[in-house]
């Protein structure tokens, strides 16, 4: 049951990537050899979802390490430009930090900055795994779950957050079904989660993101499991543009909406959802998806790439040291002195 492709591989000194702008029209790989092409990589979204960020970003620093050949500030430059390639997922942050402590422990020891880069990404398939497990108990038999973007092996090091804890359900025989937005205007849930839902053989349907608000209220949706980018010591989630209105709708009729992610997702020193930096893309991603003109040129865009769902709209977050619940500070405190839930 593991999936036969990986979004992220180190192999002969160089980072192999599923190109994520052309699935799913063609399998394609993107190669990054050295720091700036991870940069570019996770800035362009060859590479996207913040687990996958952040495991990507651990082998930027390495080849920043190699490149800089002892020269620490050409080091911390070439690390800030990793730092800053995307800003709202703080996954890439945590890695980026926890890479060049371990560099300035080692001395920036290439071979000790490598095996640390391989130890995230392990660490957090195993986190995945772990979450799944956790995650099977907010799903019952038959359910009909609704999720948004693409929060599968696609979008991390390995099985997926959300997504995982889905294809366990599907896997482990309990019928359920699933209906996936498309996540306009980049189409994460129709390009990538269809493609791993396909994949893996599970009923699913997918939608149009405006679609969502008729189906939760026709009582279609037993609940909604998503992903994050960022969650603030207080428990909101800023998450892919569109989960804060499913998570409006969710509230207001009673279905229960759940944020799935690893503990590096957490930003233990933010407060609150309203200090997290939410990215703004280009104009074109509106007007122009695809590649093909939707809207005159001269239109105004306002285009976030994530939107900030406050803690009281969020049933529970899953992780993988158990389901974060109301009330979600205390809770999100204990994690941070090392506590499972
Ligand atoms: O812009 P993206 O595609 O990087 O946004 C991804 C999301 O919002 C995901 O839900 C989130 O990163 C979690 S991925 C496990």
């Amino acid at each position: 049951m593991d999936e036969n492709f990986k979004a992220l591989e180190f192999r002969d000194g160089a980072l192999v990537l599923i190109d994520q702008r052309i699935l799913p029209t063609r399998l394609e790989y993107f190669t990054c050899r050295t720091s700036e092409d991870v940069a570019f990589a996770i800035s362009d979204m060859v590479v996207r979802g913040a687990p996958a960020i952040g495991g990507c970003a651990g082998y930027g620093v390495y080849l920043a390490a190699c490149e800089a050949n002892g020269d620490r500030r050409a080091f911390e430059e070439k690390c800030s430009r990793i730092r800053s390639s995307r800003p709202t997922a703080v996954n890439l942050m945590w890695a980026v930090d926890r890479m060049t402590r371990k560099a300035g422990e080692c001395g920036m020891d290439t071979a000790v900055l490598l095996e640390e880069a391989h130890r995230i990404v392990d660490e957090d398939v195993a986190m995945n795994k772990k979450m799944a497990e956790i995650g099977a108990s907010v799903i019952r038999r038959n359910d009909v779950i609704l999720t948004h973007c693409n929060t599968g092996a696609l979008a991390t090091c390995g099985w997926g957050t959300a997504l995982g804890i889905i294809k366990k359900a599907h896997y482990d025989g309990k019928n359920i079904r699933v209906y996936a937005d498309e996540t306009r205007p980049r189409f994460q849930g129709a390009r990538l989660t269809a493609w791993e839902l396909v994949r893996a053989g599970i009923p699913s349907t997918l939608i149009p993101d405006s679609a969502a608000a008729t189906l939760i209220r026709d009582g279609m949706i037993d609940l909604v499991i998503l992903g994050a980018d960022r969650i603030t010591a207080n428990g909101d989630v800023a998450n892919k543009l569109g989960t804060f209105a499913l998570s409006v709708i969710c509230k207001q009729y009673g279905v229960p909406f759940y944020s799935a992610a690893p503990t590096s997702t957490i930003d233990f020193e933010m407060k609150d959802g309203k200090d997290i930096p939410i990215e703004q893309r280009d104009k074109d991603e509106v007007v122009r998806p695809g590649g093909v003109l939707v809207a005159p040129e001269e239109i105004g865009v306002y285009n976030p790439a994530f939107d900030v769902t406050p803690h009281q709209n969020i049933t529970g977050i899953i992780t993988e040291k158990g389901i974060i619940r109301p009330p979600f500070d205390l809770n999100i405190e204990r994690i941070r002195q090392g506590e499972t839930l």
